[in-house]
């Protein structure tokens, strides 16, 4: 007889995003003439870059032909965008990341959820609350916590982030192996500083722990005394991995385009307590499990770092953050609590009652579509996320639809 994993039983629901937009799907079939304005899931709107398309374009005429076609790549990616991202991402920050230590995949999703296998299921894992989802489930998925009471998984610690810390959690108050950050934060808003950012590695060194930092919205920080990566913090390089993506900054969410930092000085332990780098052991897993993202993708995302796709990435990254900018203060002028929104695209909102029925209000009556906090965890409740990947006329529509429900 076959048997499931029953760790699968435990998880909540359906995954958030397929919640939400199941709800959608039957509001549009409810009310077919009503124009619906999504600013639910962080998905671009925009084309990708001239530069990408034009290096798309070029790459996939080298596949055409036998003398240029190209068959399975090197699983961890092409030199070529490795040494693009090593240049641009780290070196120009002051930060030595080498090539080999990039692993280039198709998604900071599928690298946050894929990493946590090289851990035992006995360790403890500290998740933030509220959280993207998909750190937390694919620790549940894996046995690593116990069954769900009272709006939290049994044996997690969970870091609050609160208005009282400013979306910005306190250190574990008991030991953790595993931690899980995200700056600039999905879904709050919030941004971490260095001085902050120093004391989570201080707290791994010290521990024996390991940091998962997702800094896939890192291309939005504005504020030039932030840290874009947590390797521009002494230390990290032995106690952090690091995820990054080119869907938010270049549009690549459809394209699929990402990859993770593993740094040849990070570690675990092995049962008997003896120091294990934990490279060979993703290489591994990567090498086993991936076949690599694709030629002509990886030339169209190696395009980003070039003048022109530098130039088109600000463009882009700059025409959102004008929506956030919108965001903020239109619902800020209806008396509502703001976060987030500066050096994020996300914008999360106090909605002075339940996050599920503020969400509801707004999709019956404004035709408007945000993402309910309590969605994000136990701390999220009370909170809706606006996001502001969408045009500007339909982040201003939204707005005056918005601003006719609640003024
Ligand atoms: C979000 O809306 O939180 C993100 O789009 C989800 C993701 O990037 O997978």
């Amino acid at each position: 007889m076959l048997t499931i994993n029953e760790n699968y039983l435990k998880l909540q629901a359906s995954y958030l995003f397929s919640d939400i937009a199941k709800r959608v799907a039957s509001f549009q079939a409810k009310n077919p003439q009503r124009n619906v304005i999504k600013l639910g899931i962080g998905d671009v709107t925009k084309a990708l870059p001239q530069a990408c398309v034009a290096a798309f374009h070029k790459a996939v005429d080298e596949m055409a032909k036998d003398a240029t076609f190209r068959g399975y790549g090197p699983e961890q990616g092409y030199d070529f965008l490795r040494e693009a991202i090593v240049v641009n991402d780290f070196q120009a920050r002051g930060v030595d990341i080498s090539a080999d230590e990039i692993f280039v995949s198709d998604g900071a999703k599928c690298d946050t959820g894929n990493i946590q296998e090289l851990f035992s299921t006995d360790i403890k894992i500290a998740i933030p609350d509220p959280v993207y989802p998909v750190y937390l489930d694919t620790n549940v998925m894996a046995g690593r916590t116990g069954a769900f009471a009272d709006g939290r998984y049994q044996g997690v610690v969970y870091l609050d982030s609160t208005r009282e810390n400013n979306f910005v959690p306190a250190l574990p108050s008991e030991d953790v192996d595993l931690i899980y950050l995200c700056f600039p934060n999905n879904p709050t808003g919030s941004t971490i500083t260095k001085e902050e950012l120093k004391k989570w590695v201080d707290y791994a060194r010290g521990n024996k722990a390991l940091i998962l930092f997702d800094a896939a919205y890192e291309a939005f920080v504005r504020d030039d005394s932030l840290p874009r990566s947590i390797y521009e913090i002494e230390g990290a390089k032995e106690v952090a991995v690091e995820f990054r993506s080119f869907s938010k900054n270049a549009g690549f969410t459809g394209t699929r385009c990402a990859y993770t930092v593993v740094p040849k000085e990070c570690t675990a332990y092995d049962s008997r307590g003896n120091r294990q780098t934990i490279y060979p052991l993703w290489n591994r897993r990567h090498c086993t499990k991936f076949n690599g993202v694709s030629y002509p993708v990886q030339r169209a995302a190696a395009a980003v770092y070039s003048e022109e796709g530098k130039r088109e990435v600000r463009q882009l990254t700059d025409y959102y953050m004008r929506n956030a900018d919108l965001v903020r203060k239109e619902i800020a002028a209806l008396g509502y609590d703001t976060m987030g929104g500066k050096n994020s695209p996300y914008v999360w909102i106090d909605g002075k009652g339940s996050s599920w029925k503020f969400f509801d209000m707004l999709l019956d009556q404004a035709g408007v579509v945000c993402t309910p906090g309590a969605g994000f965890g136990k701390c999220g409740e009370g909170y809706i996320r606006i996001s502001a990947f969408n045009s500007y006329e339909n982040v201003e529509g939204a707005m005056k639809r918005i601003q006719q429900v609640l003024a």
